[in-house]
């Protein structure tokens, strides 16, 4: 058998303080509340606590997704015919394997394009991948998917999979953006593989981003390490603690870093100094839990049509589903 090829396109300049960069943490600090975009939580550190994350028995969703494929890797094979694959916020591509397993089987998959922000983690993937197939065509890209989906490959008939309820980390409006995007990237009868945390019971949703053991605060307070290192900066990590609040409007966990006393800190590369309030947070992300009806409407708006909405099975045998995979073709 041949081997198989890597390549890697980036999009995103190595250099980080470039203008669109700086001013974009510019505005993220100065403006009321303050808020990041999620992308900065995942560097090399971060890539290793969030693997971590999902080991831990309280991330339920890894396991609760993993099943689902597990159950369903072949079905989708056949329903989606699919010769390239893309994987939007791919990471280390664990789970994709159960997934990737069924369409190397069936000999019909001749590319794989994993896609992240994360470049050290997208590399080390695509090369264990390369290693595990055998004559497999990796294309590996180092974007942002609010910003580059037009850059994806357009060889092949295409499933693009955006796996881990990563589409819960938008807000409403830009998840709206982001499927349409998407929707304009692909071409009628190409497919969408998405993975979505569900609406249950909200301790167990709370556990999930609050471990005993600390590591989702570790990845939390990452961030200020990110920020420090990128934009030379001074903000004290240790006076950060990580507050993820339920919010029961739009049902979802909003993860933020809140200081317990008054900051001030500076980054010099952005010639900026930072003043923060005793109790004031700064915003990393959200976690929006979906229930079915309106998910299913947002996609029906973006041009997708549902054709399996399959889901794992809560903890106990009265408890709703714990998460679900949605196949859906545009149309
Ligand atoms: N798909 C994996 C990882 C989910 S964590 C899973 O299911 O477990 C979210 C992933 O998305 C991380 O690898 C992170 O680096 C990536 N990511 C976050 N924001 C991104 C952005 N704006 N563009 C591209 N990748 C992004
Ligand atoms: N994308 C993950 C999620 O929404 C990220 C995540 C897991 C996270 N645990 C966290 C973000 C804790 C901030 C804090 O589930």
């Amino acid at each position: 058998m041949s081997s198989s090829s890597i390549t890697i396109d980036s999009h995103i300049t190595p250099d980080a303080t470039g203008d669109t960069v700086k001013l974009e943490i510019v505005r993220a600090m100065t403006t009321m509340p303050k808020m990041l975009s999620p992308k900065w939580l995942y560097d090399d550190r971060g890539s290793e606590l969030f693997d971590q994350i999902t080991r831990l028995v309280e991330y339920y969703p890894t396991e609760a997704e993993r099943s689902i494929l597990e159950d369903h890797a072949a079905d989708i094979v056949a329903a989606t015919g699919a010769t390239t694959v893309i994987e939007l916020g791919s990471g280390t591509s664990d789970k994709t394997r159960t997934l990737l397993d069924a369409f190397w089987a069936d000999k019909t998959m001749e590319r794989f394009v994993p896609f992240d922000v994360s470049e050290q983690t997208l590399v080390d993937a695509a090369n264990m991948l390369a290693e595990r197939y055998e004559g497999l065509d990796v294309h590996a890209v180092v974007g942002d998917f609010t910003r580059h989906l037009p850059q994806i490959p357009k060889e092949g008939h295409r499933m693009v999979a955006f796996l881990g309820s990563t589409i819960g980390n938008f807000h409403v409006e830009e998840r709206r953006a982001f499927l349409g995007a998407l929707a304009d990237t692909l071409d009628e009868g190409e497919w969408l593989l998405l993975g979505l945390d569900l609406v249950k019971d909200v301790p167990r949703i709370i556990d999930a981003y609050h471990d005993p053991s600390g590591v989702s605060e570790a990845f939390a307070l990452n961030v200020i390490n990110v920020l420090n290192r990128e934009f030379d900066g001074n903000l004290p990590v240790d006076q950060f603690v990580h507050v993820p609040y339920w919010d029961p409007v739009e049902e979802r966990i909003d993860s933020r870093l809140r200081v317990t006393m008054p900051m001030l800190g500076r980054f010099e590369a952005l010639d900026l100094d930072v003043a923060f309030n005793e109790g004031e947070e700064l915003r990393i992300e959200v976690s929006t839990k979906f229930r079915d009806d309106k998910i299913e409407a947002e996609l029906a708006e973006a041009g997708f049509a549902i054709e399996h909405f399959w889901k794992a099975d809560g903890p106990t045998e009265d408890a709703p589903p714990d998460f679900g995979l949605i196949l859906a073709r545009r149309v």
